[in-house]
């Protein structure tokens, strides 16, 4: 057995039981796909700040940051104790509540396209919610979404993971949901135009950096070219903004690239680490969800009915209104991009330095990793080549997390959301640990 995976499994067999224990509760023992991992996961115990702590005692510089919403890192003060004060009032009332007026209030001020909001309980519903009102206020059915991006995991969505592919990615979602999706190539104006000409798409819907966070870049240019194209053929713009809203501004994407969307999607840190969503937007739109009781057919044939047991749960209320008031200064999203750049500048020092075939790349506090496939590295820290990322050789994915978890360190994916709480400690960590990594991977054969 390869020695990397051999340390791996020496340290962690508390998370080796539990997994064993969970594999006979869920499907393939997880809750969520990304956590699914060979030989078996770890499994967490506590978090703090940057760091977190499994089960065996192990610690690690936490890059998965729940999953993205925790830019202010796990358990930052202000946060636990708005939920703290909020458990004392109780943890749901049934009924409208001071704290969804403020947190209501909150998205307002900072989202641009923002005149109203509706909250939902995540970013799946709150994507399923834009495309709904999408649909209803142009009286168009087609949704245009850019290949290979992620907006949850509802019907549409999920549909097929290449505009000509075989198969959905999700088996199980009826073939005629299919009808009104087109799926185009990411970044391809001409694609775009071309989707858009016969105007009968209610909504183009994308991720503003490109699929997945970024890992397949997706340039600012084509986000105007993308708003310009929909507003003349009447279709509306959405952004995806569930991991960039908060983070790459206080405004998301829209304020750092100076886009305006008819409506965006938010989750994540939107909610400070609890569970939320909502759609925000041009007040016309989101207006399809009142209710009138004017004695119209409005309510009854003409709104969007929406529930939601936890929508604007005041929990997580309480969290999201500690957290955006924290982040609305910018201090929060600059120190997090700040912190990401220095290791994006320090891991391609490295890999220079050893000769390694590895780059890395960061577009504000989220950055990305090219290892063993030729790819070149940025000039600086946003991925500016005329290539592709190439990402990580599939044979080292594995045995890189191995050694990266050996030595402390826990990748989203292949690469990592970085927090406000991130440190110079914890870059200097993760570098030491990466430099280890590659040296365990090059032992084995695996890297050259
Ligand atoms: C861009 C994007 N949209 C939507 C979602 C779905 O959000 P949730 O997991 O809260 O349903 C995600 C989740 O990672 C996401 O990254």
């Amino acid at each position: 057995m390869s020695a990397i995976l051999e340390a791996f499994e020496a340290a962690h067999q508390g998370s080796r039981r539990l997994a064993a224990r969970a594999r006979r509760v869920f499907p393939s023992g997880v809750t969520h796909d990304i956590r699914a991992f060979l030989p078996w996961p770890i499994y967490v115990e506590r978090a703090a700040g940057a760091r977190k702590w499994d089960v065996d005692g192990n610690e690690y510089v936490d890059y998965i940051g729940g999953h993205g919403a925790l830019l202010l890192g796990h358990q930052r003060p202000e946060v636990n104790d708005a939920i703290a004060e909020a458990l004392t009032r109780g943890t749901h009332f049934g009924s409208s509540h001071d704290l969804e007026v403020a947190w209501g209030e909150q998205v307002l001020r900072m989202v641009p396209c923002a005149e109203r909001v509706r909250f939902t309980s995540s970013g799946t519903e709150a994507t399923m919610m834009a495309l709904r009102l999408a649909r209803a206020y142009t009286g168009r059915d087609r949704v245009v979404k850019l290949d290979e991006h992620f907006h949850g995991w509802h019907d549409l969505v999920v549909g097929r993971v290449a505009p000509d592919g075989a198969h959905p990615y999700a088996v199980g979602v009826p073939d005629g949901v299919y009808d009104w999706l087109t799926v185009v190539p990411s970044g391809d104006v001409e694609a775009l135009r071309a989707a858009l000409a016969p105007r009968d798409v209610a909504a183009v819907i994308l991720e503003p950096t490109g699929a997945h966070w970024g890992t397949h870049p997706l340039q600012p240019a084509y986000l105007r070219t993308a708003r310009e194209l929909t507003a003349t053929t009447g279709t509306l713009f959405v952004m995806d903004e569930v991991i960039t809203g908060f983070r790459m501004a206080p405004g998301g994407a829209s304020e750092r690239y100076g886009v305006l969307p008819d409506l965006s999607t938010h989750a994540k840190i939107l909610a400070g680490g609890m569970p939320g969503g909502c759609v925000a937007g041009r007040e016309d739109i989101v207006a399809l969800l009142e209710l009138r009781a004017d004695g119209s057919d409005w309510d009854e044939r003409r709104r969007i009915a929406h529930q939601g047991t936890y929508n604007a749960n005041p929990v997580a209320a309480a969290a999201g209104v500690a957290a955006l008031q924290l982040i609305a200064g910018g201090a929060e999203t600059a120190r997090a991009a700040a912190a990401a750049a220095r290791l994006v500048r320090a891991l391609n020092a490295l890999f220079a330095e050893r000769g390694v075939d590895g780059s890395a790349w960061a577009v504000s506090s989220m950055w990305h990793l090219n290892l063993g496939t030729g790819a070149p590295r940025p000039s600086d820290i946003e991925w500016d080549a005329a290539v592709e990322p190439a990402g990580v050789a599939a044979p080292l994915v594995r045995p890189l997390k191995w050694a990266l978890f050996n030595h402390g360190v826990d990748l989203m994916g292949t690469g990592g959301m970085v927090s406000s709480a991130h440190g110079d400690a914890d870059i200097d960590r993760t570098v030491e640990a990466f430099a280890a990594a590659v040296g365990d991977l090059r032992s084995e054969g695996l890297l050259q």
